[in-house]
């Protein structure tokens, strides 16, 4: 997939903005506040319908207009062209792919699959699970299409049951939900354990090249106890749940563990290397995801030069340029990305909002 035209209208500082980007990198300059991330932003809208940076619309319709407009012209790999819109105001949503509304978020994203490493990104390591599970689920979701379905189907029991403990309901009543939860969470689990051990391999290759010195460990926790099935613990907690109020175990409460030379990645490993580290983990999930899926994703690479180290900077240019996906890179100059001997290179200047 690659986007071959995009006009933005009223999205934070970029008022009226079109263009087209080519197939390879574009490489956005501008000082700063120019508007560089809120372009980045803008493509990531468009694929999930939320930002990476702010969980209010308000944020991101401009502060002089009533809503914001986003079209694109998406390449899907058969060379088909996908018209995309979204017109957003703080009441109203409407999606429109390929001449027809679109009324899940899902639906979008599978169309407009678009990966983002932005300055923050290095929360994946340090935030809470919901951050790694976002991860993993990223990956799971656009390789395994049940996963979706169960996912919403786990969520509908969980709230429930969630609802049943807080009201008193009979035991019976919650047992129901119970059965429903271990049928969804079993598949989950299966799904998110296999996608991850997938995974390892294309994570191992970077590592070597990347952390040669270090033993880097990834242990996925389901959310429940080993050896007995969610059934089980739901069952035996349910007394506990019941004084909290809600369920503390499933695929909800699952995480991604990182250790590097037996000590977590949270606290053991520099800033910049959490950087590096979840710059790989990223680049990791696009390289499955091109095999497994067929297609290319879009990837979004906010300050990548602020973000690493000459050596660490020219190293991940190279994987990035072996992968031949579209690329939106941002830099203050253009000069701090080194993009010699790249096939397809448009250079974009952000100025106050307006591109040249
Ligand atoms: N809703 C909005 N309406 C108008 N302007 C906005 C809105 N939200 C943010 N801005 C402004 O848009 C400008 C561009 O912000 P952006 O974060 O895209 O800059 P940037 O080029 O990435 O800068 P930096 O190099 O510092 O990261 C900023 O001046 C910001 O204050
Ligand atoms: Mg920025």
């Amino acid at each position: 997939m690659q986007l071959s035209h995009l006009k933005i209208l009223d999205f934070r500082n970029l008022i009226d903005v079109e263009f087209q980007p080519c197939a390879g990198v574009n490489l956005i300059s501008g000082i700063n506040a120019s508007g560089k991330t809120s372009l980045l932003e803008s493509i990531y809208y468009l694929s999930h319908l939320r930002s990476f940076r702010t969980p209010n619309i308000s944020d991101l319709i401009n502060n002089n207009a009533n809503r914001m407009e986003l079209f694109t012209s998406a390449i899907d790999s058969n060379g088909n062209q996908i018209p995309i819109g979204i017109f957003r105001s703080k009441q109203k949503l409407e999606v429109r792919a390929n001449r027809r509304n679109i009324q899940r978020i899902a639906d979008i994203t599978s169309i407009l699959p678009v990966m983002a490493i932005h300055p923050d990104s290095y929360r994946l390591i340090t935030g809470s699970p919901t951050e790694r599970r976002a991860y993993i689920d990223w990956g799971v979701f656009h390789v395994e299409h049940g996963f979706f379905e169960s996912w919403q189907r786990y969520k509908r029991a969980l709230s429930q049951r969630n609802a049943a403990l807080r009201s008193g309901q009979a035991l019976s009543y919650c047992r129901f939900w119970d059965m429903e939860l271990d049928q969804a969470a079993h598949y989950i689990d299966k799904l998110r354990s296999a996608y991850l051990q997938d995974l390892k391999s294309y994570l191992s290759d970077l590592l070597n090249q990347f952390f040669p010195a270090h033993v880097v460990r990834f242990d996925y926790k389901r959310g429940w106890k080993t050896g007995l099935s969610l059934l089980d613990v739901l069952q035996q907690n349910q007394e506990r749940d019941r004084i909290r109020g809600f369920t503390q175990s499933g695929p909800h409460r699952a995480d991604l563990e990182i250790l590097v030379d037996g000590k977590s990645a949270q606290t053991g490993i520099s800033r910049g290397q959490q950087k590096v580290l979840v710059a790989l983990l990223k680049l990791a999930q696009i390289q499955h995801y091109t095999q497994a899926a067929k297609r290319h994703c879009i990837l979004l690479y906010d300050d990548l030069a602020a973000e690493l180290d000459d050596y660490h900077r020219s190293e991940i240019l190279s994987v990035l340029q072996k992968m031949s996906i579209q690329l939106f890179l941002t830099a203050i100059k253009s000069d701090q990305i080194d993009l010699n001997g790249w096939p397809d290179v448009c250079l974009f200047h952000v100025e106050h909002g307006s591109l040249k």
